[in-house]
């Protein structure tokens, strides 16, 4: 079944060949897109969406999310608006809570949220466990979320556990976790931070990880300047996430690394803390990503265009680069190339905005602009 996307006003590709199109028209087939063009010159296809003038952008992907989760931190995030610092302990409170939750409780929260999600314009999002933190919970997180994309995260080296030992637990986290988990997992994460895990811990999860064939990123820089984004260069690792606190030589690192930094602005203002500097990162080079980070405790906002807004606002991004971020930066954190952009053979993944310009994501803070969704050539959301 082929698609044709007629009256595209302002067709933003997110792609160094098709770069941003004015009157445009796009033609899936099979899932990817086949044909991009003027409108005027618009072949004939199955079926038809009338874009109407506005704006088209990539679908979104987010790199970042931990969905796999029960229980509620609402009194955690109004205590930090009276005053209380984040530290990640309220991780804690969400591993008692998912432990006790049954598959169909974890299932439903990690379908409703990737549903938000695609209504927003969502088309790719990456999901970790890190809520279970026993073998049995980590495999179990990891298997519900691997029902919803096949970009999962394994993250038993969120925190320790409760009474446990660090380095015991890293040896779990290495050993018998590591050989439940990786069938089930593309990639492999760590918190490197002080209070979860330091930089030879992390370190040992990731070799770990790698050598039973998951790829690294890593929770780095995010509370302070550690070892984490130096880690996550020298061990080619896909992204160094959240990127808040960086020194000099962090910041060379990622420039002349492969390493994109992914920035989670929904974190900062959620724990409302400074929030990372991508001007700096940009100008000196390096690759830079949006995500949401969406999960209970840190960032609870399943909106990319949200983030999208507080790069422009708070982190010197222009809304070009922080659309570009939102696609295909996320989709090189994922080293991914089928999807971010939309060019001849990348997969039909795209957002109508009822808007004239991409900038509108930026300039428009907190409004809904996503009127319709395109998966793999298929309209799978429509606004009535
Ligand atoms: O990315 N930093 C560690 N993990 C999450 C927070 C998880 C939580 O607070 O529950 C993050 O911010
Ligand atoms: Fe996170």
């Amino acid at each position: 079944m082929s698609l044709l996307v007629d009256n595209i006003g302002e067709l933003f590709t997110a792609d160094e060949e098709h770069g941003v199109r004015n009157d445009a028209a796009l033609v899936a087939d099979g899932g990817a897109v086949v044909w991009i063009g003027p409108a005027a010159e618009a072949p004939a296809a199955d079926e038809r969406l009338d874009a109407a003038g506005r704006a088209v952008v990539p679908g979104f992907v987010d790199s970042h999310a931990h969905l796999v989760f029960a229980g509620d931190r609402t009194a955690e995030f109004a205590a930090r608006m009276s005053g209380e610092p984040y530290t990640g302990g309220g991780i804690r409170t969400t591993v008692t809570a998912s432990r006790r939750a049954s598959d169909d409780e974890l299932r439903a929260t990690c379908a409703r949220l990737t549903a938000e999600m695609l209504r927003q314009g969502t088309t790719t999002v990456e999901i970790k466990s890190g809520y279970g933190l026993t073998v049995a919970d980590e495999a179990r997180q990891l298997r519900i979320a691997g029902e919803f994309t096949g970009e999962t995260t394994f993250l038993g080296a969120h925190t320790v556990p409760a009474a446990t030992d660090a380095e015991e637990y890293v040896d779990l986290v290495c050993g018998e976790m590591l050989d439940a988990c990786a069938p089930h997992a593309k990639w492999v994460d760590v918190f490197c931070e002080r209070g979860a895990f330091d930089g030879d811990q992390a370190r040992r999860v990731l070799t770990a990880g790698a050598e039973a064939g998951l790829s690294p990123r890593v929770h780095a820089n995010q509370l302070t300047a550690g070892p984490g984004v130096r880690l996550a260069v020298e061990l080619g690792a896909a992204s160094a996430d959240h990127c808040t606190h960086l020194s000099d030589a962090d910041v060379d690192a990622l420039a002349s690394g492969s390493t994109v930094a992914t920035l989670l602005p929904g974190a900062e203002f959620s724990t409302r803390s400074p929030y990372p500097d991508a001007r700096r990162l940009i100008d000196a080079g390096a690759a830079v990503a949006l995500a949401t980070d969406c999960n209970p405790g840190s960032s609870f906002t399943s909106s990319m265009a949200f983030c999208i807004a507080l790069a422009v606002r708070e982190m010197g991004m222009t809304p070009t680069e922080a659309v570009a971020a939102a696609t295909a930066g996320g989709a090189k954190a994922l080293r991914r190339d089928d999807v971010g952009r939309l060019a001849i053979g990348a997969r039909a993944d795209l957002a109508v905005l009822d808007a004239p310009s991409h900038a509108h994501l930026a300039y428009r803070p907190g409004t809904p602009l996503v009127t319709a969704v395109v998966r793999g050539g298929t309209v799978v959301h429509q606004e009535p």
